[in-house]
């Protein structure tokens, strides 16, 4: 059983994890009307596993005998100024996430919640892989610059560098 403490945490923590899939989706719409496909199935990927995320969280609270909220849709912007700026928010995003499952995990440890801390150590764990990610292609975008050439390789590459990079599990 989880306490009122740790399950409105994992409630909070499920509003995130949702805002995250839908944001990753513009963006992946965005990049998809813009040409650049390599960089839209990166996101939308990014996207799904938010989605997926979500969805261990939900089970999880309701398995505990809490009960999970299901957060409303909010809109979502439909451009993005550049594809730097895209990345340096996706990184700011999982900068926030991060920083969200360590209180969760701070308040898990106060209520004496053994459980749901090893639970979180998932969350912990992939967000170390999410920020390494999110940097990493903000690295490329740099030596991309304005290079019409270095772009079309970019988001030619984008897919593989993001299944090698999380095949490795680190970076
Ligand atoms: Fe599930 Fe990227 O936070």
């Amino acid at each position: 059983m989880v306490s009122d403490k740790v399950e409105n945490a994992l409630n909070k923590q499920i509003g995130f994890e949702a805002a995250s899939s839908q944001y990753y989706l513009a963006m992946a719409s965005w990049a998809d009307t813009e040409g650049l496909t390599g960089v839209a199935e990166f996101l939308y990927r990014q996207s799904d596993e938010e989605r997926m995320h979500m969805l261990k969280l939900i089970k999880y609270v309701n398995e505990r005998g809490g009960q999970a909220l299901i957060p409303a849709l909010k809109e979502q912007p439909q451009k993005f100024k550049s594809i730097h700026f895209v990345f340096e928010e996706v990184l700011k995003h999982e900068v926030f996430v991060s920083k969200e499952i360590n209180n969760m995990v701070e308040i898990c440890l106060k209520e004496k919640d053994y459980t749901t801390h090893n639970f979180l150590q998932w969350y912990v764990s992939e967000q170390i892989e999410e920020e390494a990610m999110a940097r990493k292609v903000l690295d490329k975008l740099k030596l991309v610059g304005d290079d019409k050439g270095g772009m079309y390789l970019f988001d030619r590459d984008l897919p593989s560098i993001a299944v090698n990079t999380a095949s490795s599990g680190k970076e």
